[in-house]
């Protein structure tokens, strides 16, 4: 159990835009979120969420693949960032890696994701046209803890969008990152205020 008198300690960890990040920093910054953003770890030093990051002095680490022999050495030196850090929940927003157990086990039910789609439906990559070419009518997002799957731990919250006739990648991924920055900041804030219990598969959520 974490000590609730203080800020709970984020590490986000990215590898584009940002988006997410910033929904993440813009909560916590209205006062809305009691967290405190340690660190944001990419693997991709191009990524635009460092500039995101180092805008509101946040420390902006990179973590590249290269050095590292396999996936497990490269998450056992991620958990030692973290770790350093302080970090109590780590938050996955458009890290384009998968995780090993090395990870999953540093950090237990305390690894959170947000996919592109109503998981189980459509994991893994282009999620938001996988869901165009099967021709489903509503769409979405989805927060879920982090196992060794992709896209396949607990769920936590869910949002639902209409997918229209005349939608393309991006104007469905616009509508769905809408819902994005809406539910992953509030899974996190279930989280720091302890509401979250998860047995097996299954999440609950306390009012
Ligand atoms: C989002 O669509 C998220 O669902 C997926 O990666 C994307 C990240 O976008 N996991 P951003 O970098 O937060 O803008």
């Amino acid at each position: 159990m974490r000590n609730r008198s203080q800020p709970c300690v984020l590490g986000i960890l990215v590898s584009g835009n940002g988006s997410n990040l910033q929904a993440i920093i813009d909560r916590i910054e209205a006062g809305e979120l009691d967290a405190r953003i340690a660190c944001v770890i990419s693997n991709n030093s191009e990524a635009f969420a460092l500039t995101r990051a180092k805008a509101h002095n946040i420390p902006a680490v990179v973590h590249e693949n290269s050095g590292f022999r396999e996936r497990r050495e490269y998450d056992a030196a991620l958990v030692d960032i973290l770790q350093g850090y302080g970090v109590e929940l780590v938050v996955l927003a458009g890290f384009m890696r998968i995780l090993t157990d090395v990870m999953v086990n540093a950090f237990p039910n305390a690894i959170m994701n947000i996919h592109p789609a109503l998981l189980p439906a459509f994991p893994g990559l282009h999620a938001q046209q996988q869901a165009l070419d099967y021709g489903v009518k509503y769409s979405g997002c989805t927060v879920h803890f982090v196992d060794c799957g992709t896209d396949t731990g607990p769920i936590i919250l869910q949002a639902v969008v209409p997918v229209n006739q005349d939608d393309t990648e991006e104007t469905l991924s616009a509508r769905i990152q809408a819902e994005e920055h809406r539910t992953f900041p509030e899974a996190v804030r279930l989280f720091i205020e302890g509401r979250i219990t998860v047995n097996g598969r299954l999440v609950r959520i306390q009012a």
